[in-house]
């Protein structure tokens, strides 16, 4: 062992690689940017995101900044010298974190060449006419480069590289065959051939372990990604996945077995007052039910004050996130909510980015109509108060008091008149915002029409597909995707395939129950944690044990067992659904990042700890001891505090040295709030 590398490992650095640094594609932005506040407090200027830079956003999102590492420095300049523009800043989010972005397109020039040295060192093929997989050789080109020069210029420290996602995994080849003297991880947040498979009818559950895997990433013209991601799990010093159920995945399709489950967690912003979140869900769902009113113009035909705002979210994936079945419960819920002469009104939003060309001009109208309305309404409303004002001037005792008909004028009656021949529609409020390339072929649209679901003034669930992900600036629904999180009542998951699931986690922390499954690492997560999950918000559909139609039903049950809560019912459990947020916190999840790093660095530099190593942490061994609910405390989340750390039904056990956990807090139930405290109105 006497010429193994000897590097600093308690001083380490960290670079994170991903494409989705500074740049929103989907889930992994979000663990980025969540985590960061926990990272950059753990190690400071040891910390460097590394990704692609995409001008559009970074300008927005990244401030230049001079970096002060003399080796990034050396580096950095040596790489420009050969043509490789970068942009050094830091992140403008919470932790403001360093990041490093490439500009790929600078060294395309180089492209065919690497290409073929992937193909000789790897024997990874990569044909001409792929543009992301060409983008993910050159951005792990790249990175290679980048870490080879880093780390001859730094001698004394030791490198931890963590690498997100086969789009950033062309690397990990590179490193294990250049021996670059840095340590790695690979952390993948899906499969590939997962994704493809489960989007096409296929049972992939129970046919995991039989799937001819080069033969099926053949037939979907995959081979070569999925060889990208393969030769990133199997080059990785430690290989490590966002939860249980894509370990199992990943050991089957990738042929790897991970080292251990980093589950995601979120960056959980606490209020000065519990309840604070709770006006601002009132405050957000008049937001919502502004639009509402102006998208139902003509139709307003049911009760704001009983209506139930639900939503799903989330990248296009039309199985997958299980929109499928989502809708088809939509449709028998309204069946059901009419048989029994149910007054509430359920609008479900579906809000999942498509191709379209601009939002419809039934849409701006909409919100057009109601705007004109509300300012006649006032021009009316000003015109009757002074005239009252001036009527009650002249007022002489033993006089009438002023006549409501003499008030409002022929001129008012005419404009208010006006205005509501405005609002007057032939057709059904419609369904969709925006005008889609593709409308008749779309399968959300396709699935409303086969279940009839067409806002009907009868129907009790009206839908509203808003093809487009959210922002304040938009016309129709301005509000950013979290305010629009807060304003509604539920989120409904009912995915098929999701490694983790962002989107219900989300949802609690900010005290919004949701729906997801037990396919989803969420799911299984909270399933694990909670023993009466759905008194906390949290509702897990089974799509494993169960048939399709059975699912369906179950789902369709949760949502209508939610629409006959009373106002009071949906307050409390909001505030069961936020006590879980701590649960979620990256200050407790992020344990496991600190494990795998640990495994990784004495992976690599075994000779660098000081006590003995020969005794490797177990895979998935689940030694740890659960603690049960006592039997005093019914209700309550399995408590396990002090004792397990997130991954630890079962995985990356901690070295026993060197594991710097200051920053990172054991989890333990809130207080109960009781509404009637609350210093305002219900
Ligand atoms: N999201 C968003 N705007 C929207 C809808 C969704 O920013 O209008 C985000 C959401 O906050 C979540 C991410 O998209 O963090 C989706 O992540 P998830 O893990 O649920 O799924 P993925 O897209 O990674 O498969
Ligand atoms: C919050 C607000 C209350 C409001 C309630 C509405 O709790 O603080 O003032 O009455 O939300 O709840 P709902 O489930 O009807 O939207
Ligand atoms: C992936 C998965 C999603 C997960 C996210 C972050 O894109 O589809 O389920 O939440 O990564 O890990």
């Amino acid at each position: 062992m006497g010429d193994l590398p000897r590097r600093d490992v308690s001083n380490h650095l960290l670079f994170e690689v991903a494409t989705e640094v500074a740049n929103r594609v989907g889930g992994i932005y979000s663990v980025l940017k969540s985590k960061a506040q926990v990272t950059t407090a753990e190690y400071g200027a040891r910390y460097t995101m590394l990704g692609p830079l995409n001008y559009a956003s970074a300008q927005v999102e990244v401030e230049e900044i001079q970096p002060k590492d003399p080796a990034l420095i050396k580096t950095i300049k040596s790489m420009g010298d050969r043509g490789i523009k970068t942009l050094y800043g830091r992140w403008l989010i919470d932790g403001a974190p360093r990041v490093l972005l490439f500009d790929t397109k600078t060294a395309y020039y180089k492209l065919d060449e690497w290409k073929g040295d992937l193909w000789s060192i790897a024997g990874i093929p990569s044909p001409p006419d792929d543009g992301e997989t060409n983008e993910a050789i050159v951005f792990g080109y790249v990175i290679a480069w980048f870490l080879g020069e880093y780390v001859y210029h730094e001698q004394e420290r030791a490198v931890v590289a963590q690498f997100h996602e086969w789009l950033a995994g062309v690397a990990l080849p590179l490193c294990r065959k250049r021996r670059i003297d840095v340590t790695t991880i690979f952390t993948t947040h899906a499969t590939l051939l997962g994704r493809y498979l489960c989007a096409g009818s296929v049972d992939f559950y129970n046919n995991l372990q039989y799937f001819d895997v080069d033969a099926e990433a053949g037939k979907r013209g995959i081979y070569h990604r999925y060889c990208i991601e393969r030769g990133a799990a199997h080059s990785a010093d430690v290989f490590t996945t966002v939860s249980h159920i894509t370990a199992y995945e990943s050991e089957h399709l990738l042929k790897r077995k991970p080292d251990g489950v980093l589950p995601n967690g979120l960056n959980v912003k606490k209020f000065s007052a519990t309840h604070e979140f709770q006006n601002l869900h009132q405050q957000s769902k008049q937001r919502i039910a502004d639009f509402v009113r102006g998208h139902f113009y003509g139709h307003n035909d049911f009760d704001p004050e009983n209506t139930l705002y639900l939503f799903t979210a989330g990248r296009y994936e039309y199985r997958n996130k299980g929109v499928d079945m989502f809708i088809e419960s939509l449709a028998r819920l309204n069946h059901r909510m009419k048989s029994a002469g149910s007054n509430t009104t359920v609008v479900a939003f579906i809000i999942m980015p498509a191709q379209t060309t601009s939002l419809t001009v039934e849409a701006l109208k909409g919100q057009a109509v109601i705007k004109s309305l509300q300012d006649t309404v006032r021009v009316v409303e000003q015109n009757v108060g002074k005239k009252l004002f001036e009527r009650s001037l002249a007022w002489h005792e033993g006089q009438e008091l002023p006549e409501d008909k003499e008030l409002i004028t022929s001129t008012d009656k005419i404009m208010l008149r006006r205005r509501l021949f405005a609002m007057k529609r032939t057709t059904l409020p419609p369904i969709v915002t925006h005008n889609m390339v593709n409308d008749s072929d779309d399968p959300i649209l396709n699935q409303i029409r086969r279940c009839q679901l067409f806002n009907h003034p009868s129907d009790r669930v009206k839908v509203i597909f808003h093809p487009e992900f959210l922002n304040s600036a938009n016309p129709v629904l301005p509000l950013d995707y979290d305010d629009f999180v807060r304003g509604t009542h539920m989120g409904v998951f009912a995915s098929y395939y999701e490694p983790w699931g962002y989107t219900p986690a989300e949802c609690t922390v900010m005290g919004v129950p949701s729906i997801t499954t037990n396919l989803s690492g969420f799911g299984c997560y909270m399933e694990e944690l909670i023993e009466n999950a759905a008194d906390y918000g949290i509702y897990i559909v089974d799509r494993r044990m169960k048939g399709v139609d059975d699912s369906v039903n179950q789902l369709c049950d949760y949502m209508f067992e939610f629409t006959r809560k009373s106002k009071r019912q949906r307050i409390n459990q909001r505030n069961r659904t936020e006590r879980l947020s701590d649960l979620l916190d990256w200050k407790r999840m992020g344990m496991e990042y600190v494990k795998a790093r640990q495994l990784a660095l004495r992976r690599a530099y075994p000779t660098s700890f000081d006590t003995d190593t020969s005794e490797e942490p177990g895979f998935f061994d689940g030694t740890e001891l659960k603690v049960s609910r006592p039997l005093s405390a019914p209700g309550s989340p399995r408590d396990r505090s002090g004792m397990m750390t997130p991954g630890d039904f079962a995985s990356l056990q901690e070295g026993r040295e060197g594991l710097s956990t200051e920053d990172y807090i054991a989890w333990k139930l809130p207080e109960e709030e009781d509404p009637d405290e609350y210093p305002f109105p219900l």
